[in-house]
């Protein structure tokens, strides 16, 4: 028998974890900061229900009835070799390209996390806050050191399985995560910019929308729910079949719109009381945050349990993408699941090292006038996302049809709504990324 999580709690944790991550500390707050705030986030939570919770949906069905691997879920739910396993083979690949950038970015938080405990950061000028980050991205050793310590984390916690890592992991991170985000909502709401983050994100200007935003928005509704690679296939497929589908991806999806909004919130309440630009971008959390613990009675306790946050949030989302090889490889090849973790680890802390080397060693190779680090990053979220998304919807939409929808929603008792849900997945989704995809090539 397949191993399955324990609960449904410990399922919506495990894939919330994967979803909650970098995506919603990181990229969305510095994306909505470069996009002028409320109108970016409206059009962000249209995607994430137009597109990000009809496939997330989708991945969850096609891995709980298919009951394995990326790619062998699909040959379940077909036929042997079916020629529907094309989105779990990317989904793979995806997922080693993903970790190699997502890797050396937690090495980052890790350096953070270890300045904010051992350095004074109020000792430091504001010009050494500035260049930590900076500093960083010259010193190719240093960043080989963060990345094999956060690649190591990553393995150990896989290696252990899904019942003794994954499952267990998240059940503590998680928890830990929302806690500190809770203690940093509660200090962001004593702050005087409070007011004016709130304004910034929830007051849209519509005026500042550009078609970059536009654009953003429905990558990031991919990225940020970890869809378009069969994570959530993977994770899926772990699910009993007793579990019902939609009840924990609006979940999840619910969970992790929250907490991109309250970090969105924290950060930009502490940008607003200190006067500083919220057009950061992806500095934001490494270079302005820091630069304002400095000076901020308390800093040194909240750069401390904002890293921690942020570290907690990376690592449950990177073991998730590790997964997807791990599982494939494994299951596939008939490996041991502790050879293949350790195999996949290492090959993907070497492609990561071409990641780390991109701003310093190896700064002015590029291919399509793009680092490794961008390429990687380009690649997975402008294409190989959004195609995977469109091919799994369209399996699950139409190959699957209405049976599997029907199945999926069989606790709704709405026709209209069932008709609706069917057309979205069939058309609404994969229409919205396709033009978001032609766009991009006509851009
Ligand atoms: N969703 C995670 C984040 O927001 C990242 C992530 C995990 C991911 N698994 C993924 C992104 C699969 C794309 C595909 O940081």
């Amino acid at each position: 028998m397949r191993v399955h999580w324990s609960s449904r709690i410990a399922f919506v944790l495990a894939a919330a974890g994967s979803a909650i991550g970098l995506g919603n500390i990181w990229k969305f707050p510095y994306m909505a900061g470069e996009q002028g705030g409320g109108a970016f986030v409206i059009v962000y939570l249209a995607c994430i229900l137009i597109i990000g919770l009809p496939i997330l949906i989708a991945e969850m069905y096609i891995g709980q009835n298919g009951q394995a691997n990326a790619v062998t879920a699909f040959d379940n739910l077909d036929k042997k070799n079916s020629i529907w396993g094309i989105p779990g083979y990317m989904g793979v690949i995806a997922a080693i390209l993903i970790l190699s950038f997502y890797s050396v970015v937690g090495g980052w938080i890790l350096n953070f996390e270890y300045v904010s405990l051992f350095n004074n950061l109020s000792e430091m000028s504001p010009e050494q806050v500035e260049s930590i980050l900076p500093d960083l991205f010259d010193n190719a050793g240093a960043q080989l050191f963060w990345h094999a310590i956060f690649m190591s984390l990553v393995v150990a916690i896989v290696y252990a399985g899904v019942k003794d890592g994954l499952e267990r992991w998240n059940k503590v991170l998680m928890p830990g995560l929302l806690f500190i985000l809770g203690i940093l909502l509660v200090k962001a709401f004593t702050l005087d910019g409070f007011g004016e983050s709130l304004a910034f994100l929830f007051k849209p200007d519509f005026s500042k929308l550009t078609a970059t935003g536009l654009l953003d928005a429905v990558g990031h509704s991919f990225f940020t729910l970890s869809l378009g690679m069969a994570t959530m296939i993977t994770y899926g497929s772990y699910l009993s079949k007793k579990e019902s589908v939609p009840k924990v991806a609006i979940n999840v999806a619910f969970l992790d719109t929250v907490i991109a909004l309250v970090a969105g919130l924290v950060i930009f309440s502490i940008v607003f009381t200190f006067g500083l630009d919220p057009e950061g971008g992806p500095g934001l959390i490494f270079i302005t945050l820091p630069k304002l613990f400095a000076q901020m009675a308390g800093g040194k306790f909240l750069a401390i349990a904002f890293f921690l946050l942020v570290t907690f949030a990376a690592l449950t989302s990177a073991v998730s993408i590790l997964e997807v090889p791990v599982c494939f490889m494994s299951e596939k090849f008939k490996i041991s699941r502790h050879k293949v973790t350790l195999a996949c680890g290492i090959f993907i802390y070497f492609t990561g090292v071409l990641c780390a080397l991109s701003f310093n060693v190896l700064k002015d190779f590029t291919i399509l006038g793009l680092n490794f680090f961008d390429l990687f990053d380009k690649a997975t979220a402008n294409w190989l996302l959004p195609i995977g998304g469109i091919l799994i919807a369209t399996f699950y939409g139409w190959k699957l049809g209405r049976k599997a929808i029907n199945e999926t929603l069989k606790d709704i008792k709405s026709k209209a709504l069932k008709e609706l849900f069917l057309w979205t997945v069939r058309l609404m989704a994969p229409i919205g990324v396709l033009v978001v995809l032609f766009v991009k090539l006509v851009m």
